[in-house]
């Protein structure tokens, strides 16, 4: 029995990972040196504490930790504290969308207190603060956001 023997090639192929991180339709994610496994850049957390240490840390904490024992327990006025937003409340039920919202709008037109800051920062700003309080959520939850819609 013949054997037709072929040359066998060696196909090397060459693939390249390019950490390209998923970049937002508004164009605003991304940019810079993407965060592994994240829509924000190393660059955007920075810029983000900065923002969120003049904006929002008076209520928020600096980082991102509430300012009361328990955020689910209303204040002497009846009004819920500001929650924490590192992760441990219910930020991450919230896609990227409506984390917006909720900082446009702020929480007044649901009866709340936060003020609205549509016009105070701007888009870039807003996305930045969000990124500084995202980098306090570990993989598991950051995924667990993914799920609820993440950046969709
Ligand atoms: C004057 C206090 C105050 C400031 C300043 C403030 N917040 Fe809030 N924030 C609140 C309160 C209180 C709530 C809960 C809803 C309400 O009562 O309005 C809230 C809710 C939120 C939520 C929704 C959290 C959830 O679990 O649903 C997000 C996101 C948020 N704030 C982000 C920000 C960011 C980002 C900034 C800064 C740009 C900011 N907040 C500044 C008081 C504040």
């Amino acid at each position: 029995m013949d054997r037709n023997l072929r040359p066998m090639f060696a196909v090397t192929v060459v693939t390249l990972l390019l950490g390209c991180a998923p970049s937002l339709e508004s164009g605003e994610g991304g940019e810079g040196t993407p965060v592994a496994g994240r829509w924000y850049s190393v660059e955007q957390v920075h810029t983000g504490s900065r923002v969120f240490h003049d904006e929002c840390a008076q209520c928020h904490g600096a980082q991102a930790q509430g300012i009361t024992a328990d955020w689910r327990e209303r204040l002497d006025d009846g009004s819920l504290p500001p929650p924490p937003l590192n992760g441990s409340a219910h930020a991450w039920h919230h896609p990227l969308s409506v984390l917006l919202q909720v900082i446009n709008q702020g929480g007044v037109p649901l009866g709340g207190q936060m003020p609205a800051f549509a016009n105070r920062i701007s888009d870039k700003e807003k996305l930045a603060a969000i990124a500084y309080f995202q980098s306090f959520w570990n993989d598991d939850l950051y995924g667990n956001w993914e799920q609820m819609g993440g950046t969709e």
